[in-house]
């Protein structure tokens, strides 16, 4: 054994002493998600129809454009414990690039799209809508913008991107995140024609700093 090996090995050994030497409580605990801007088009009035379902908007019979996604995801703590009860907002422009609620500049949004939506954590943290892939609008890259809020919680807003996209390197606020953390604000896609044809499937989980 070479001495450079030698010393790797001794090393690598000291290493995992000290790892083994620290105590439970030191372990490691979650990033918080990185919050972001809420930006200008959080709506101004509310839809009648805020539910889960961006898809379909109550009272109409037409579904919104779009590829169908269903975006499954979890708030929990820095420990990783599932926080119940809190409100996540979402919303995000129609496949026309289009912001509903937001006057004048929701002029030609598609009308079958809810364009924005809550739900509420069930006891194990986890939330889902029912909305649309981004899409691209005038200088960003596909995003949905989320909010999570809830009785002593610090509100985390923030927005989710598509993972894989080109134009997510370009974008000025996706470029505003930490390399490292860029990860956990991607929505990887599979399909889910299970549950819809042509559908996709996401999770997205979200860190709250507490
Ligand atoms: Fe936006």
């Amino acid at each position: 054994m070479s001495a450079i090996s030698r010393r790797l090995l001794l090393g690598s050994a000291a290493v995992l002493g000290s790892f083994s030497a620290l105590p439970a409580f030191a372990q490691a605990r979650l990033a918080p998600t990185p919050p972001a801007t809420e930006g200008p088009f959080y709506p101004r009035t509310f839809p009648l129809d805020a539910d889960s379902d961006l898809v379909q908007v109550a009272g109409r019979s037409g579904r919104a454009r779009g590829t169908i996604l269903y975006l499954a995801g979890k708030v929990v703590n820095r420990d990783g414990r599932p926080i119940s009860g809190a409100e996540v907002e979402i919303w995000q422009c129609d496949a026309g690039g289009i912001y509903h609620h937001v006057g004048s500049y929701s002029r030609g949004a598609d009308p079958n799209f809810q364009g924005y939506g809550k739900a509420r954590t069930a006891a194990d943290g986890a939330f889902r809508f029912r909305t649309i892939k981004p899409v691209p609008y005038t200088g960003r890259t596909p995003h949905i913008h989320v909010i999570v809020a809830g009785q002593g919680l610090p509100k985390l807003t923030t927005q989710i991107y598509n993972a894989g996209e080109a134009q997510n390197e370009r974008d000025f606020l996706f470029r505003s995140i930490a390399p490292d953390a860029r990860e956990s604000v991607l929505m990887k896609f599979r399909p889910a024609s299970d549950l819809e044809a042509g559908a996709l499937h996401t999770e997205t989980r979200l860190v709250i700093a507490v």
